[in-house]
């Protein structure tokens, strides 16, 4: 296979430790492995955006587009860094990619590795067993509460002029109005609706029964784009009869994901619900220290840790890599599976092992896992082991 060229977005704050961190995995796996990659580093973010005056420079979406493979992102997000126009810096990188390059698929994979404690009560407990955990949240991407943002983004991102929605009048609406449109439409609930059955399919099933289920997460008893998401979420479970389907509203939803996780298997939901239900997923796997994500289209995808920029841990050596580390292991998946990689897939499976291993180990581990060791630390901990499974596998001296 020639090289696959990356674009490596680190951003902000943490996001730029953790990059440092994916690449060492990277380094690790083209010294041992037949894979190469063509690296190419974009500054970016709200912070570079306060620098330099732009958010990436000039060519950086057009390069994604048309250059890269696969994207891999840090975070976005720096204190006091807003746009001339009000908007986050460093939104026509996050925003404009998933709207731009019509990511709609955000998957964000919720599994608690063997080990891992949990601070549900502000102390490390170990509250549900390793296999009472197993989910995958897919958040609608590309519309809904985002839509505005991800416009102007996407319109920001190509350099085309902006294009704002209308507000409306109403009485008792009066004065100062900020409005936030929140369009659903069929072709986005049938695409993300379809990916999440297609995801079911090849996976084990919920914890709880091993039954394959989509479980659709909405608010369709308040809203209109939610009833169209509901309705069509009903069309394509007819097409899957062989799949179990239930649903839920947003707001019962977040009570049975703390008390029951184990019925659940994949869920989808529109875009805003999914943004928040999967940072309180994230206490369910450890943490947002583990929670990897994958943006997927048909034709493009962006790899990025569910965390943010966290700013005041930036550059303390504090951070947890294993989120940033899980997403390369995203990354190599969908390109085994998308360029059919049988080496990409081999070395993906290799990386979630070494993962595991170092988490149950449990000598390094940072601070959100109950250890005391660095993010640098953790990083090499699982490149050593990563190294010697990629020796084993390929039997390099
Ligand atoms: C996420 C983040 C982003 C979002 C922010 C940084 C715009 O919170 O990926 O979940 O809201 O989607
Ligand atoms: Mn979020």
């Amino acid at each position: 296979m020639p090289p696959y060229t990356l674009a490596l977005l680190p951003g902000d704050g943490i996001g730029r430790d953790v990059m440092i961190e994916a690449e060492k995995v990277l380094d690790v796996i083209e010294s041992k492995s037949p894979l190469r990659f063509n690296r190419n580093v974009i500054p970016c973010g709200g912070k570079h955006y306060l620098e330099t005056g732009e958010e990436w420079p000039q060519g950086s979406f057009e390069f994604c587009r048309d250059e890269a493979d696969a994207i891999l992102l840090g975070a976005i997000g720096w204190p006091n860094a807003m746009t001339d126009e009000g908007d986050l810096a460093g939104g026509q990188v996050i925003l404009g990619l998933r709207s731009g390059l019509d990511l709609y698929a955000n998957v964000r994979p919720i599994r608690l590795y063997e080990g891992v404690r949990h601070k549900i009560h502000g102390e490390f407990n170990q509250v549900w067993d390793s296999d009472s955990v197993d989910m995958v949240i897919i958040r609608e991407n590309t519309e809904g509460l985002y839509h505005s943002l991800l416009r102007r983004s996407a319109d920001k991102a190509q350099g085309r002029a902006p294009s704002e929605p209308e507000a409306i009048q109403f009485p008792g609406l009066e004065g100062e109005i900020a409005w936030d449109p929140r369009p659903i439409s069929r072709v986005g609930s049938e695409r993300v609706i379809r990916f999440a059955f297609n995801l079911a399919k090849r996976r084990n099933g919920a914890p709880a029964d091993g039954a394959t289920r989509v479980t659709c997460v909405d608010k369709s008893n308040v809203t209109r784009g939610c009833q169209l998401f509901r309705k069509i979420f009903h069309e394509i479970a007819e097409k899957n009869s062989e799949i179990s389907v239930n649903s839920a509203y947003i707001d019962a939803f977040t009570m049975w994901l703390v008390r029951n996780p184990e019925e659940f298997d994949v869920v989808v939901t529109p875009n805003m619900f999914g943004d928040i239900a999967t940072d309180l997923a994230s206490v369910l796997q450890g943490g947002m220290g583990l929670a990897a994500s994958a943006n997927i289209g048909d034709t493009h995808a962006m790899f990025e840790p569910v965390h943010g920029s966290a700013p005041k841990y930036s550059g303390q050596n504090k951070t947890n890599p294993i989120a940033m580390i899980s997403s390369v292991g995203m990354m190599l998946d969908w390109l085994g599976e998308t360029k059919g990689d049988a080496d990409c897939s081999q070395v993906a499976n290799l990386l979630e092992t070494a993962v595991a291993h170092t988490i149950s180990n449990g000598n390094i581990l940072t601070y959100d896992l109950g250890g005391s060791s660095g993010t640098t630390e953790v990083g090499d901990a699982i490149c050593t082991h990563l190294t010697k499974l990629l020796k084993e596998h390929y039997a390099v001296a």
